[in-house]
């Protein structure tokens, strides 16, 4: 199928929508109770535009990015989503492989069906997120497991300590552990291409999908609790978990989901070796302010040489310029890749990094910047505020 009519994340939002039963695609898009995260995150792009200069010579664009003395294509990555083998079979590696190809930073995810061992494989440089049970002597033994399988950047997710609303999922269905409803049948049945393609395939090539990278062990079947439960005492965690993480981890040490300025001091101070600035797109607290009104405290917080990184509602290359006008990074995206990777698989994911790319490169241009550090505060403004 050809990718080349869709031009914008947005079309592939709607290819997906078609192609994807409604509670996988519910799954994908929602966020928890009335999505007032989720939409915050969107509208806080409109809040802010920008003041572009004219006449700035910009032929010799840059795009490239560094980060811990590795060099990125792009100032974009690919954030950890679970359970993305529902969006397309082997979803993990079509999306790691996609992102190898481009050269940008993919993130394993800790609720992920492909065995670690074998998705790290596929990667430029080895990122995992962990959804760390609440009791050191297993974080020690998963810690084992991620040193075997050469992980360099461990990404910790700090906003999930309990069990998000997401009422979306419930009124159809849509339950971990997954159950078969009548429900959930005819979606399927009014789903061919997904039925044949995903579900079908992925019974016949693997059986039932397993949470493979929750834990130390490959976990079971997404049809059954895992032995210790999915959370296990995630509530229980602490800074002083995070300091004793620091010194057993030796590689790469990232905290997702700050918001709070001192939350981001905290984990420098630790000796984290960045940040993800994050509402887990508008899925775990509803009511927060967009990860994009949070950056500008978070950056005064820490340190300039701190890399701060951010993902929410990131669709357009304005969309992360933005954020990198503010000091990010590296920006991250979640549902933009999958609604890539459920149109056109590594393909589709592929074509969805390139418009990234592409409107990334003219829209620097069109702002007057060459390079990315060029692209600064001082270009934008608070869209209600005129100034007289
Ligand atoms: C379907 C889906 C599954 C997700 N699973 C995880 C996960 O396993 N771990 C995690 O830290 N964040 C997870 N997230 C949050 C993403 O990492 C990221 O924070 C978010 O998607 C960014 O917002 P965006 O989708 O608007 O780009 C998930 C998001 C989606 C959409």
């Amino acid at each position: 199928m050809s990718l080349d009519h869709l031009l914008s994340v947005s079309d592939f939002e709607q290819a997906a929508k078609k192609v994807l039963p409604r509670c996988v695609y519910g799954y994908v898009r929602g966020g928890t109770e009335d999505e007032q995260s989720l939409r915050a995150n969107r509208l806080t792009f409109e809040d802010i535009g920008f003041l572009p200069r004219g006449l700035n010579i910009v032929d010799k664009r840059e795009l490239s990015t560094e980060l811990w003395g590795h060099k990125y294509s792009m100032p974009l990555g690919i954030a950890p989503t679970g359970l993305a083998g529902l969006v397309r079979h082997d979803c993990d590696l079509e999306l790691a492989r996609a992102a190898k190809q481009a050269n940008v930073p993919f993130v394993i995810s800790g609720s992920s069906s492909v065995p670690l061992e074998k998705l790290q494989l596929e990667t430029t440089d080895n990122w995992y997120q962990a959804y760390f049970p609440g009791d050191r002597v297993r974080i020690s033994r998963i810690i084992e497991r991620l040193n075997a399988a050469k992980i360099q950047v461990l990404v910790v997710t700090i906003d999930t300590c309990v069990a998000a609303n997401r009422e979306n999922n419930a009124r159809v269905d849509f339950t971990i552990p997954f159950r078969m409803t009548p429900r959930l049948l005819l979606d399927g049945i009014l789903h061919p291409r997904w039925t044949l393609g995903v579900f079908l395939k992925t019974l016949y090539a693997s059986g039932i999908p397993r949470f493979a990278n929750l834990y130390e062990e490959i976990g079971p079947p997404i049809t059954e609790e895992p032995a210790h439960g999915f959370r296990t005492g995630r509530d229980r965690l602490s800074w002083d978990d995070m300091i004793w993480l620091r010194e057993q981890w030796k590689g790469r040490l990232v905290l997702k989901g700050i918001m709070h300025p001192h939350d981001a001091s905290r984990a420098e101070k630790l000796g984290a070796d960045g940040i993800i600035v994050s509402n887990h797109g508008g899925r775990q607290l509803d009511g927060t302010i967009a990860p994009l009104a949070a950056l500008p405290a978070i950056i005064e917080a820490v340190s300039e040489a701190f890399p701060v990184m951010i993902d929410g509602g990131f669709r357009r290359g304005t969309d992360v310029l933005k954020a990198i006008a503010f000091g990010a990074r590296l920006v991250f995206v979640g549902r933009a890749t999958l609604y890539g990777a459920a149109v056109g698989g590594e393909a589709g994911v592929g074509r969805v990094l390139s418009i990234l790319a592409a409107e990334l490169d003219r829209d620097m241009a069109l702002l007057g910047c060459a390079q990315l550090f060029e692209v600064t505060k001082a270009l934008l403004r608070t869209r209600s505020v005129i100034a007289l």
